[in-house]
C-alpha cells in the first residue's frame, strides 16, 4: 500500500471508523511491527510498552509464531470444530492443561476475551442451577452484555445496559484506604467479609449465587493487586457457599504476572478461568476453562460458536506456548518486571507526579496524581504519554480517571530496552514538572 494512499485514510478515519474506539489514545498509525518495535508511517521506530494491550507478550511477529501461522494457512484456515476435527485444537488443550492450575483440564475455545467471560458465566449457571452472579467493583470483564453486566472500571461502558438485576459487586480490595498502623492484608479480608455479610444479608441469599467473578489483579481498572489473602478469603467464601470462583485471566495470563497465570502467582485456583490476549501472540482465540467434571455439565448445544479455536490461531498458540518456555520468557516477565519496578521507585522518588508504582511481573501500573493535591490526573496523564510518544515511546493508560500509566512491554524486553523507555518516561516526567511549575510563577505574578 502507497505511503500517500495510507496518509489519505488518515485523515479519513473519523468518519470510517466508529468513534467508541477510533478516538481512543494514541491511534498511532503503524506500517509494521516487529521484537518490542512499531514502525510508524512518519518512519519513526516505536519502543513499544504496551503489547496491543498485553497481547504480543513473545514479541510482535515472533518469527516462530509467523512460520506456524503460515504453515496452518497451507493446510486448513477454518473449522469450526463440531464439524471437523483437527490435530492443533486436541494438542493445544493438552498444552494448555500442562501450565494451567489445578485440575482446570478441559476447553472451550472462542475468539475474544468477552466470550471467554459470557461461556464462563453461562457455565456457572448451567452447573449450580442458580441465577445470579457476584463481581467486584472496578474490574473489567468486557464488553458484550453479559460481560457487561459484570463489568465495572467505568459507568460510561454499562450506559445504556438494561437492568437484568442477575449481577450485584462488592469493592474490589483498597489497601490505600487501611487506617495507619494497621496490617493492610487484615484489613482488605476483614472488610470483605463485612461486605459480603451486607449483600448476603440485604439482596441476595448466597444459595441463589452461581459464581463471583474477579480480575486477580485489577486491569482496566487500576492495575491494583490486592495481597493474596484477599483472594484466598474469597475461595473460603465461595466453598462455604457452593459458589462457583471465575478468574478473568484474560490480561494477566501467559507469564504477564512473574507466573503462567495469576493463579499461581496468588496460589489460589478458581473453578473456572478465562484467558484469550497473550494465547496467540495476536491472533484472535480465548478459552473458558475449567475441569472435565464441571465441563459435563454442559450439555451438547447448550453452547457454540462458528469461528472459535481457528485452526490457524491455535497453530499460532502452539508456537506461543513454545516460544514463551524456549525463551523462558515467563522468567524474564519477573525479572525484568522487578528491575523496572526498582527504577520506577527511584523516579517516584525524586517526582511527586508519579503517586504510586505497582508491579506485578511485567503488569506495571504508574498512577499520575496532582503533587499540589495528591488526587487523580487524568490530564497529566495524557500530557506524560503525549511527549512519551514523541520521543519514540508508547505507553497505554487505565484507571477510572485515567490516570495510571500502563506499562506492559512484551515479555521479551530486555534491560537495555527498559532503561531506554524509562530514561524516556523520566524526561517526559521533568519536562511536565517544569511545566507546572512555569504556570504557578504565572499564577504568582498575576496575583
Ligand atoms: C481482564 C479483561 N477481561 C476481558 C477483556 C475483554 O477482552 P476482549 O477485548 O478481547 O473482548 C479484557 C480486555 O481488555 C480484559 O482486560
Amino acid at each position: 500500500m502507497s505511503t500517500n494512499n495510507w496518509n489519505n485514510l488518515v485523515t479519513e478515519m473519523p468518519d470510517l471508523l466508529a468513534p467508541s474506539m477510533a478516538k481512543d489514545h494514541p491511534n498511532l498509525p503503524v506500517v509494521k511491527a516487529e521484537g518490542c518495535y512499531y514502525y510508524g508511517l512518519d518512519g519513526k521506530e516505536y519502543l513499544d510498552f504496551t503489547s496491543g494491550i498485553a497481547t504480543a507478550n513473545t514479541g510482535h511477529r515472533h518469527p516462530k509464531v509467523v512460520q506456524a501461522i503460515k504453515d496452518a494457512a497451507d493446510h486448513l484456515m477454518h473449522g469450526p470444530s463440531g464439524v471437523i476435527m483437527y490435530e492443533s485444537i486436541l494438542q493445544l488443550s493438552k498444552e494448555l492443561a500442562d501450565v494451567l492450575p489445578g485440575d482446570l483440564d478441559c476447553f472451550f475455545f472462542a475468539n475474544s476475551g468477552t466470550e471467554a467471560i459470557e461461556g464462563a458465566i453461562k457455565l456457572a449457571k448451567h452447573v449450580t442451577k442458580r441465577p445470579y452472579v457476584v463481581s467486584f467493583i472496578g474490574c473489567f470483564h468486557g464488553r458484550s452484555h453479559g460481560a457487561l453486566s459484570v463489568t465495572t472500571s467505568k459507568s460510561k461502558y454499562r450506559k445504556f445496559l438494561q437492568p437484568n438485576g442477575l449481577a450485584y459487586q462488592v469493592p474490589y480490595a483498597d489497601v490505600k484506604s487501611c487506617p495507619s498502623g494497621a496490617d493492610p492484608e487484615a484489613y482488605v479480608i476483614e472488610k470483605l467479609e463485612k461486605d459480603f455479610e451486607t449483600l448476603f444479608n440485604h439482596q441476595v441469599t448466597p444459595e441463589e449465587v452461581a459464581c463471583m467473578i474477579v480480575e486477580p489483579v485489577l486491569g482496566e481498572g487500576g492495575y491494583i493487586i490486592p495481597p493474596s489473602g484477599w483472594l484466598k478469603k474469597i475461595r473460603e467464601i465461595c466453598d462455604r457457599h457452593g459458589i462457583l470462583l471465575i478468574f478473568d485471566e484474560v490480561q494477566t495470563g501467559f507469564g504477564r504476572t512473574g507466573e503462567w497465570f495469576a493463579a499461581q502467582t496468588f496460589g489460589v485456583t478458581p473453578d473456572i478461568m478465562a484467558i484469550a490476549k497473550g494465547i496467540a501472540s495476536g491472533l484472535p482465540l480465548s478459552a473458558t476453562v475449567a475441569s472435565k467434571e464441571l465441563m459435563k455439565q454442559w450439555p451438547l448445544g447448550s453452547h457454540g460458536t462458528t469461528f472459535g479455536g481457528n485452526p490457524i490461531a491455535c497453530e499460532a498458540a502452539l508456537a506461543t506456548i513454545s516460544v514463551l518456555k524456549e525463551e523462558n520468557l515467563v522468567e524474564n516477565s519477573k525479572n525484568m518486571g522487578a528491575y523496572a519496578y526498582q527504577k520506577l521507585k527511584m523516579l517516584q522518588d525524586q517526582n511527586p507526579v508519579i503517586g504510586s508504582v505497582r508491579a506485578l511481573g511485567l503488569m506495571i501500573g504508574i498512577e499520575i496524581v496532582d503533587p499540589f493535591t495528591g488526587k487523580p490526573d487524568g490530564n497529566a496523564l495524557m500530557t506524560i504519554l503525549d511527549k512519551c510518544l514523541e520521543k519514540g515511546v508508547l505507553f497505554y493508560l487505565c484507571g477510572n480517571h485515567g490516570e495510571v500509566i500502563r506499562m506492559i512491554p512484551p515479555l521479551t524486553i530486555n534491560q537495555e530496552q527498559i532503561d531506554h523507555g524509562l530514561a524516556v518516561l523520566e524526561e517526559a516526567l521533568h519536562e511536565h514538572q517544569a511545566e507546572l511549575e512555569s504556570q504557578m510563577s504565572g499564577n504568582y505574578q498575576n496575583v
